[in-house]
């Protein structure tokens, strides 16, 4: 069954939601938590190790409970349980959309085209547990029989990015493997990494679903040149294996039927780290570990398709982008993470993002007149304290945040730990409250700075309320990655929901291949 087709737009709820933010969209944070002592509380939700407070955002319980009568009226429910039962949702490519499928431990089974997902899906994850045992364990070996050190994943988009920020956010817990990842088309990064790699050593694992990027077929064939300068056509199936859903291309290229690890077509890119997709993270920190990096996404989708809206954090995030995007008028939002190993997450939350949400026809393929996915960026804290936030804290734009932070670090050296998480509480409180005229008064005053005032008094004030949502995750382990990977995967689908758009498809990557290519036939 499709999913149903209502214009947001037109429902009660958003013309009460209209008349609402008339109602509060000049209150102050502080005049918020001033009347609600325990906004603090009310406003949070806690599962397992997540706990999110979005109190430091410009809502009242009534701006919640409109927001839930908005997907309730979108019928939320419904296309939650058409997501997870392999419904055909990605209508414009006659798809399922069934990534929960890939790390779903339960017996339930899941049916696409009269046959069972679920055998399909283990086989291929007991495939990828062997082959990850016999690299790291050093048993397969290359062509002049020495174990394998380097592996090199070469894919783009969701071929690439989830596997990679997973690699690096998860490198605490890695092996002696050393991992790189190409994607760019340009022949210098090829040259960099090839300048670190020995052809004896390394495993190529050629990740392209369709098998026709032209990345990343491009980067394939100058590695696999490479590597033919120093061994023979036979020596190949040793060295290259491929992840994909075009076995033929990717036999025709080189890669020997058994070294292809299969994809599907009810998964898409962007979605995949969690399939064959996720080799380099398997063979990276081992077949375990990733499988508690998939155990802790299902968790989330079990919280995501059982918990109240009230009580559910991917919807409670979908709902106050949502809020700030089509009432605030917001075009961006910042993912701004409080630790080193999660430097790429805004990398790859831009294309799960921004290529599923980047839409303006609705599923009635009409022309929209509202807007839809925002503009997802960020970076590490407290580095971009150094960096943007200067813009954030006193520039004319509002720009929503969201915080994610750990209370516990992994090397254990708590004097960094309590600085860096010093620095994360004090943004999302400069950001809320600010600092008032009298204040910075006071300050230059204890400062003996008083001669100052009049010149320096008006750069000084900080106007905050500007908005935050905080995650706070007990510990960075595979099980917190899954479940933090889980919680936006769920935000893009319920924000495509209530934006009435097909989230799954991405036409308007198209034409520029397409002018690309022929650009390359004029040259
Ligand atoms: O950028 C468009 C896109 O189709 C993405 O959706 C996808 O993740 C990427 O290209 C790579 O595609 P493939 O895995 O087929 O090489």
């Amino acid at each position: 069954m499709a999913l149903k087709n209502i214009n947001p737009t037109k429902t009660k709820a958003w013309q009460k939601l209209t008349s609402h933010f008339d109602d509060i969209k000049d209150i102050h944070l502080k005049e918020f938590f001033k009347n609600n002592t325990n906004r603090a509380s009310e406003l949070s939700i806690t599962f397992d190790d997540f706990k999110i407070d979005y109190s430091k955002n410009r809502i009242t319980n009534e701006t919640l409970d409109l927001l839930i009568e908005l997907v309730n009226e979108v019928d939320l429910k419904d296309a939650i349980q058409k997501y997870f039962s392999g419904d055909i949702i990605n209508t414009t490519e006659n798809r399922a959309v069934l990534h929960t499928a890939l790390r779903d431990s339960s017996s339930n089974k899941i049916i696409i085209n009269n046959t069972d997902v679920k055998p399909e899906i283990s086989l291929v994850l007991n495939e990828v547990e062997l082959f990850s045992e016999k690299i790291i364990s050093g048993e397969w070996k290359g062509f002049t029989g020495k174990s394998i050190t380097d592996i090199v994943n070469i894919g783009i988009g969701g071929s690439d990015l989830g596997p990679n920020m997973v690699v690096n956010a998860l490198q605490h817990y890695k092996n002696h493997l050393t991992t790189h990842f190409v994607s760019n088309i340009d022949g210098d990064h090829i040259s960099e990494i090839i300048k670190k790699l020995n052809p004896e050593t390394t495993l190529f694992i050629v990740v392209s679903k369709t098998f026709t990027t032209q990345e990343t077929l491009t980067n394939s064939t100058t590695f696999k040149e490479w590597f033919l300068k120093s061994a023979t056509p036979n020596d190949i199936f040793k060295h290259f294996v491929a992840v994909s859903s075009n076995i033929t291309k990717a036999t025709e290229f080189g890669i020997n039927k058994e070294n292809i690890f299969p994809m599907w077509n009810w998964v898409g890119g962007r979605f995949s780290l969690w399939s064959a997709v996720g080799l380099s993270i398997s063979l990276s920190i081992g077949f375990q570990n990733f499988k508690k990096l998939l155990k802790g996404a299902e968790e989330m989708d079990m919280h995501f398709a059982s918990a109240d809206f009230n009580k559910n954090i991917p919807v409670v995030s979908a709902l106050i982008g949502i809020w700030y995007n089509n009432f605030f008028n917001c075009e961006t939002e910042a993912i701004l993470p409080y630790s080193q190993y999660l430097n790429m997450f805004s990398d790859y939350l831009q294309q799960a993002s921004m290529e599923s949400n980047g839409k303006s026809v609705d599923r009635n393929g009409e022309k929209i007149d509202y807007q839809t996915g925002a503009i997802i960026w960020g970076n590490v804290g407290s580095n971009m304290q150094h960096a943007f936030m200067q813009l954030l804290h006193q520039g004319t734009k509002l720009i929503p945040t969201e915080f994610i932070g750990f209370e516990e670090s992994l090397s254990g050296l708590t004097v960094h730990h309590k600085k860096l998480m010093a620095n994360f509480y004090a943004q999302t409180e400069a950001l809320a409250f600010g600092k008032t005229e009298e204040e910075v008064h006071l300050d230059l005053k204890f400062n003996h700075q008083s001669n100052k005032l009049t010149s320096l008094l008006p750069y000084k004030v900080f106007d905050g309320n500007k908005p935050s949502t905080t995650l706070l995750i007990k510990k960075l382990t595979p099980n917190s990655l899954g479940k933090l990977i889980a919680t936006y995967e769920h935000k893009i689908f319920v924000q495509g929901i209530v934006w009435n758009i097909f989230s799954f498809d991405q036409f308007g990557v198209e034409l520029g291949k397409e002018l690309a290519n022929k650009h390359l036939n004029k040259q």
